[in-house]
């Protein structure tokens, strides 16, 4: 039948019909989109944890850091907690933010991935002249540390790597630089750079600069990257800029 045939009235039940289907797809379309964020997010956590054991397993002899590793796995236990509640209450706000250092969140970062770091002989280079406190979702700022810090990692070379941290203030913001001298990012990508599923890594989900953005986006920040391929000159600079005592 075509549609010159129908009644008005049939016209618009058919077009209730197909406005009810698109909102189910939408509704769809969300769902997925939310169940790979919150896999992205409970895979972070967990191979930090993962990397913790094998840390403490390791390290048992040095008190001090024994604790500080449970610590730092006692922070991503919460997150895990966080994500559980977040994902039954279907992205309800998580907690309190709260007085963070970032410098303290950054160390933290660092820590979690020191094994990799000393796996692949990368250097790191920090630079973190004074406490920057700021009022932020301290999981969530450690999360995206932790995200940029791997994806620096998938990019650098096998000898000479280096990765510099950097965190300073400057006026009322918090300033966050993550470099690496890796392979850097292909033109082509850098306009979808921070849109989910962007990947090159088979092993990727592309969420991890997606969901970056979102949690800066939330706390009112700004996140921009350089990034060149060119030899001799590659490698990938983010930065991140906080406004100091919000959330
Ligand atoms: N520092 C970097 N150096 C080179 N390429 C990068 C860098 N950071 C991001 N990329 C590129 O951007 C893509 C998207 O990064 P993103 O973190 O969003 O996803 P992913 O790392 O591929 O997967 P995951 O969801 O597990 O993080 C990467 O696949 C990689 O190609
Ligand atoms: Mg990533």
């Amino acid at each position: 039948m075509s549609y010159d045939d129908l009644t008005a009235e049939e016209l618009k039940e058919r077009l209730s019909r197909v406005e009810e289907s698109l909102r189910r797809c939408e509704r769809l379309a969300i769902a997925g989109r939310y169940a790979g964020a919150v896999m992205h997010e409970v895979n972070n956590p967990l191979e930090a944890i993962n990397n913790l054991v094998y840390l403490t397993q390791r390290e048992s002899h040095d008190a001090e850091q024994v604790r500080r590793n449970m610590h730092d796995a006692e922070t991503q236990l919460e997150r895990l907690g966080e994500i559980a509640r977040k994902t039954l209450s279907y992205y309800r706000e998580e907690s309190e933010a709260k007085d963070s250092n970032l410098v303290e969140l950054a160390e933290s970062a660092l820590r979690i991935h020191a094994h990799r770091f000393s796996a692949n002989s990368v250097t790191v280079r920090k630079h973190f002249p004074q406490p920057v406190v700021t009022r932020v979702f301290a999981g969530e700022i450690l999360q995206v540390f932790s995200n940029l810090i791997l994806n620096a990692l998938d990019a650098l070379p096998e000898s000479n790597a280096v990765l510099w941290m950097r965190i300073r203030m400057l006026g009322e913001r918090g300033h966050i630089m993550i470099a690496d001298n890796g392979r850097g990012i292909h033109p082509s990508m850098h306009k979808t750079l921070f849109e989910p599923y962007v990947t090159t890594k088979s092993s990727g989900t592309g969420i991890g600069l997606w969901l970056s953005k979102r949690i800066i986006d939330k706390h009112r920040g700004t996140i921009r990257f350089r990034s060149s391929q060119v030899p001799g000159r590659n490698g990938t600079i983010f930065r991140l800029s906080l406004p100091l005592g919000q959330a």
